[in-house]
């Protein structure tokens, strides 16, 4: 069964049937202010911070759920009927209601029609330019679609929330007695007492025939926001209060004739009267039309950055729209900011948020530099990377996000940097080729003279920093030669006791592969003699010692047992390390061809590949936490979606286009969206994970948007699957195709210049290319060019 469908000339996911069972989330804001936000308008929003500086409420894994959120109430002030414009908060009979959602890119559109009132809501978050401060806009519109005049009370509400999330979760003793409200030009403001000049706003377009500042005056004892008593009564009092749970509350008083229309701004954001006064000002009907406008035209040039035309429209819808903005979500807003990760530890994870930023550079190359940069600030002067770390701690601002009169030490400097006992031994490696990545796309190999410090103290150009990360990685290596897998590597819960890890082998091998081709690229010959060696001797360790006869090892545990071995009962086979074995270009081929078969038999299902069968059911700390997780869910083999893509690469490295594309469809969130009982998740997001064959809810999704799928998806399907590739010197295009594919096209931007590639496959063969042209002249390779459109025909056979 299925809740709604693609609308990919809007760019947009319509729920037309709302009573969803489970969240179908979006995100607004593309800049300093974001929020994610629900079918049902529930959610919440932050600036800069979800955990310092959280604007709205959430009561997250709350009965009902969902609650509360940004939401506008309608009242027919003649028969005394309340609703909402969004499904729920109120919930009305859907018998009797037509409602409907649509998500689009930052922003999403609640639209209803009852009791002869059509009304929709739009929620976005305007772009910025300069240091104007950010709001979140809800544009309201109201009609009147039956034959009376009718009088509709229209409400606006918001909660606030205390800006500490941890202090607003547990602290009520500071929470409850430093936050107040009271009304300003107009505009209920949240006043945060404690902190130096700080406020939020919550304003109309209009002037308020009514309004509401504390949360018990509006909701009313015993009573939820499904039927506060100031919507049910038609009468806000005006409360406000020094302490207590300031909201947001403002209604208009409308009378509309039959088929008329009325249009209502309200305008959600940081300071007082004056800030609600400006953003009146700039976001009057005309200026919110044309900043929404302008959103969308955001959009259409990022993504325009690259267009795929394939036969298969699921592909295209993913690739062109939802995978890069799942992926750009990424990069923005890092990891916890969703109804899973509430906000309580932001920051960034060092390896989630390399990969992240290796992905996309070529429509997010100031996101993906940033990002880098604040990794490399996380990199220790041993050459290993600080797990989870606040930017900010390297940025000064450590003091200003906890000024409370409740002293929390705060730590300084060098006392962020943890020791080798929680470092993972795959952070690091990852930052190479993003950094690499980043070079390859944008030209700007000046990147690697940057001077930098380490997390520690010192400090090195980005390029001795990533020798440092090799370094230490080349010396982190176990009795049998094999690399350690430290605390853990990219599989948190496979700790291995501290033993030795095939995956942090393979990636080793690959992150020197991606440095000696920026050596190459770059004068730097002498790197070549110095890692060759090591890079060789690592391989050959790769191809025998881990070499189970089968398939690839998992590693081995500090007490010296292989893992992943055709002999083990559990976890007989791993998708990491046989994926990452071939994707490096480690295995042989013999050995690449059958660990992958063996992937396949063992760990396909319709869903996607599981990480390892049969899950583990029996505990055993030496192997790793992975033993404590239930069979089939996350780490303990669910099919978790980031290492996925590792395989689709795998496959494209041996050339089998048809088994890539295999995996592809099997984890493609589009291709769900008639099994929606099944997959219990957002159709137009890669989850975390879903469910494993050794779990009763085989196939349903878990941890929508905020997961390294997205981008690596993005990047094998792009790079790999339809093999467009920006090389240092040349645009490679090497695709690896389902031998039905007559072809496919790809607009694709990059350095200035614009590649209209169209891909003819006469012969049906699923790799091999026999002839390139540019611009109708046969090439050896394609060039980089200053710019200009050029016309690429690749014959593949
Ligand atoms: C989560 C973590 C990621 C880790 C993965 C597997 O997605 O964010 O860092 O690699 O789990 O354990």
């Amino acid at each position: 069964m299925r809740y709604g469908y693609f609308d990919d000339a809007a760019r947009e996911y319509v729920i037309d049937r709302v009573d969803v069972p489970f969240s179908m989330t979006n995100y607004l804001g593309t800049q300093r202010m974001g929020a994610v936000i629900s079918h049902n308008a529930g959610g919440y929003c932050w600036l800069d911070s979800p955990q310092y500086h959280r604007i709205t409420r959430f009561r997250p894994n709350g009965v009902p759920m969902d609650f509360p959120g940004h939401y506008v109430y309608l009242r027919d002030d003649d028969t005394g009927k309340a609703w909402s414009v969004s499904w729920q908060p109120t919930g009305v009979s859907l018998n009797a209601a037509k409602y409907v959602c649509r998500h689009g890119l930052s922003y999403s559109v609640y639209e209803c029609a009852y009791a002869g009132i059509a009304a929709s809501q739009t929620l976005f978050i305007p772009r910025e330019t300069g240091d104007a401060d950010p709001v979140e806009i809800f544009d309201v519109r109201i009609q009147n679609t039956s034959e009376q005049t009718r009088r509709i009370s229209v409400t606006g509400y918001v909660e606030f929330s205390f800006h500490n999330i941890d202090i607003d979760n547990q602290n009520f003793q500071m929470s409850l007695y430093c936050a107040g409200s009271f009304m300003e030009n107009d505009a209920a403001i949240c006043e945060l007492h404690y902190e130096p000049d700080s406020f939020q706003f919550f304003a109309g377009s209009f002037t308020p025939d009514g309004w509401e500042g504390t949360r018990e005056a509006f909701i009313g004892p015993y009573r939820t926001e499904r039927n506060p008593i100031g919507v049910e009564t038609g009468v806000l009092t005006g409360s406000h209060e020094n302490g207590g749970n300031p909201v947001g509350a403002l209604q208009k008083k409308l009378v509309l004739r039959p088929g008329e229309s009325a249009r209502l701004l309200f305008y959600l954001g940081t300071g007082r009267g004056d800030a609600a006064e400006d953003a009146r000002r700039r976001y009057d009907f005309e200026g919110t039309d044309r900043a929404f406008a302008e959103l969308k035209q955001f959009w259409d040039e990022k993504l325009g950055a690259l267009t795929v035309k394939t036969p298969h429209a699921n592909m295209n819808r993913s690739l062109n729209i939802w995978n890069l903005y799942q992926s750009e979500i990424n990069v923005l807003f890092s990891r916890f900011s969703s109804f899973i990760e509430v906000g309580g530890r932001t920051g960034l994870g060092f390896r989630d948020t390399a990969q992240d930023a290796m992905c996309i550079p070529h429509a997010e190359p100031e996101g993906c530099k940033l990002r880098i940069l604040q990794l490399l600030n996380g990199v220790t002067s041993t050459g290993y990377g600080l797990h989870l770390f606040d930017p900010a701690w390297f940025e000064g601002k450590d003091e200003e996000k906890e000024w409370s009169p409740t002293v929390i030490p705060t730590a300084e400097g060098a006392k962020h940097v943890h020791g080798l006992k929680d470092a993972c031994a795959d952070d690091a490696l990852w930052l190479i080729p993003a950094i690499v990545e980043y070079a390859r796309e944008t030209g700007d190999v000046e990147l690697f003279d940057i001077v930098l410090p380490y997390a520690d103290g010192g400090e090195a150009s980005v390029w001795d920093h990533m020798r440092r990360i090799l370094d230490f990685s080349y010396s982190q290596v176990g009795s049998h030669g094999v690399t350690k897998g430290l605390r853990a590597d990219w599989n948190d819960c496979l700790n291995l006791g501290g033993g030795e890890s095939a995956m942090v082998q393979f990636l080793l091998i690959w992150a020197t592969e991606h440095f000696l081709d920026a050596a190459r690229a770059t004068g730097r010959a002498e790197e070549a003699a110095r890692y060759a060696p090591k890079l060789d001797a690592m391989k050959a360790i790769g191809q025998t010692t881990l070499w189970d006869g089968q398939w690839f090892l998992r590693g081995f545990t500090a007490d010296g047992r292989a893992i992943g071995s055709h002999e083990s009962e559990q976890g007989k086979v791993h998708l990491e390390s046989n994926a990452w074995a071939v994707a490096s270009g480690a295995a042989t081929r013999a050995q690449g061809i059958q660990a992958m078969d063996a992937v396949d038999e063992w760990l396909y299902t319709p869903y996607g590949l599981m990480l390892n069968a049969p899950s583990f059911t029996v505990r055993d700390d030496g192997v790793g936490f992975i033993t404590r997780v239930y069979p089939g869910i996350k780490e303990n083999g669910a099919v978790f979606s980031h290492p996925n893509p590792w395989a689709w690469v795998a496959e494209c490295r041996l050339g089998r286009g048809s088994r890539a594309m295999k995996y592809y469809d099997a984890l493609l969130p589009e291709n769900q969206n008639d099994i929606m009982e099944i997959r219990q998740a957002e159709p137009y997001t890669y989850c975390q994970f879903i469910m494993g064959q050794d779990h009763a809810a085989h196939g349903r999704a878990r941890h929508p948007f905020m997961t390294g799928s997205a981008g690596w998806a993005y990047f094998a399907a792009t790079r790999y699957m339809l093999g467009v590739r920006p090389e240092f010197d040349r645009l490679t295009v090497d695709p690896c195709i389902p031998a039905e594919w007559d072809g496919f096209e790809v607009t694709r931007r990059w350095r200035g210049a614009t590649y209209d590639i169209v891909v003819e496959n006469p012969e049906h063969v699923e790799k091999g290319v026999r002839r390139i042209e540019v611009d109708g002249a046969p090439v050896a390779c394609v060039p980089v060019f200053d710019g200009g459109r050029h016309a690429l025909r690749v014959v593949m056979g």
